[in-house]
């Protein structure tokens, strides 16, 4: 009877040992990598996530997250993706152009008053939409996820359009954001997020334009004397994976994986509402930079002076989702 027990005992120690390994083998990893410090709202959200997904499902998923460009440039990760190299980006909207034009909205200067009126376009039906706008390109949009609005930071002051005439200014991956510096007659140059502080701080250029966050997390207020508060644009973010991933989950994991996306997406909103207030102030604590303030009149002729990218971008776009767009500054 001892020796029965013995055996089976055994016996099930050796099934539960073969099942935890095949469920060891199954187990999937998710890359997520992405460019911005841990100390933002990106970093915090995928931090946020990890925990999240690995407090519920830690036996089949675990999350590795590379910040800081570790893994891979935002110029490369989206190609990355699709080769399967990596599973989770979040990088900025002004960086997808090669898969999609409609998300060139997001780049139009002066186009959302606040973040409030950003948020009211993305969860309505056109905004929702967008997260769809890749699928026959390999990509899908799990949702968005805020910074902030852009400020303009300079080695000398910018108080009028004028000012920034033929200064060197490194922009994201974006053609409008290239016709915006255009219009008032600035050079442009598309440069890597991981590149700008080494070319603000050897004068390679003359400013760029950013979130309080970025700013302050990445120490470019160290090397530029002035940040114009200007709150031209956004700095907004899609998450995204593979539809080749994301298909080959089953049910219930995909139905995890995206119920702790949102409220790690909610969490990292929370940072970025906190962090436009903070994170200036310590610049501002910092005076390593000084802030220039714009009156109404001068901040109308940037709007005016940047007005006609809007109408070079409207048919790659579309009408319909500028007027969307706008009608969501009204609540
Ligand atoms: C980011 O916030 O992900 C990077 C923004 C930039 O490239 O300027």
């Amino acid at each position: 009877m001892k020796k029965l027990l013995a055996s089976t005992i055994v016996c099930s120690a050796l099934i539960i040992g073969t099942l935890d390994s095949a469920v060891a083998a199954n187990k999937i990893t998710i890359k997520f990598s992405h460019v911005v410090a841990e100390n933002t709202p990106k970093g915090k959200m995928a931090n946020r996530f990890k925990s999240l997904l690995e407090q519920r499902v830690g036996e089949r998923v675990e999350v590795d997250i590379y910040p800081n460009s570790q893994l891979f440039g935002d110029n490369k990760v989206l190609q990355a993706m699709l080769l399967g190299d990596v599973q989770i980006a979040a990088p900025t909207l002004s960086k997808f152009s090669r898969y999609t034009k409609k998300l060139q909205l997001f780049d139009l200067p002066f186009l959302f008053k606040d973040m409030e009126a950003v948020e009211r376009f993305q969860s309505s039906d056109q905004g929702r939409s967008l997260l769809k706008s890749m699928e026959r390109k390999g990509l899908i949009g799990l949702g968005y996820l805020h910074n902030g609005m852009k400020q303009l930071s300079a080695n000398d002051p910018l108080r009028i359009p004028q000012d920034a005439n033929g200064k060197k200014f490194r922009i994201m991956s974006s053609d409008v954001l290239q016709a915006q510096f255009e219009a008032v007659k600035a050079v442009p140059l598309k440069k890597p997020f991981s590149e700008v502080f080494t070319l603000l701080q050897t004068k390679a250029i003359d400013g760029q334009e950013n979130t309080w966050s970025n700013i302050y997390s990445k120490k470019f207020h160290e090397v530029q004397p002035y940040i114009t508060e200007s709150n031209h644009g956004l700095v907004d973010y899609m998450v995204v994976t593979s539809v080749e991933f994301w298909q080959q989950l089953d049910n219930e994991l995909r139905r995890e994986i995206k119920q702790a996306m949102d409220e790690a997406i909610q969490f990292g909103n929370q940072v970025a509402l906190e962090k436009s207030v903070s994170d200036r102030q310590a610049i501002l604590d910092s005076k390593r930079s000084e802030l220039i303030t714009i009156t109404d009149s001068q901040r109308q002729l940037w709007i005016d002076a940047v007005q006609p990218v809007w109408k070079q971008f409207e048919s790659q776009i579309g009408n319909a989702l500028i007027e969307a767009a706008v009608q969501s500054n009204t609540p």
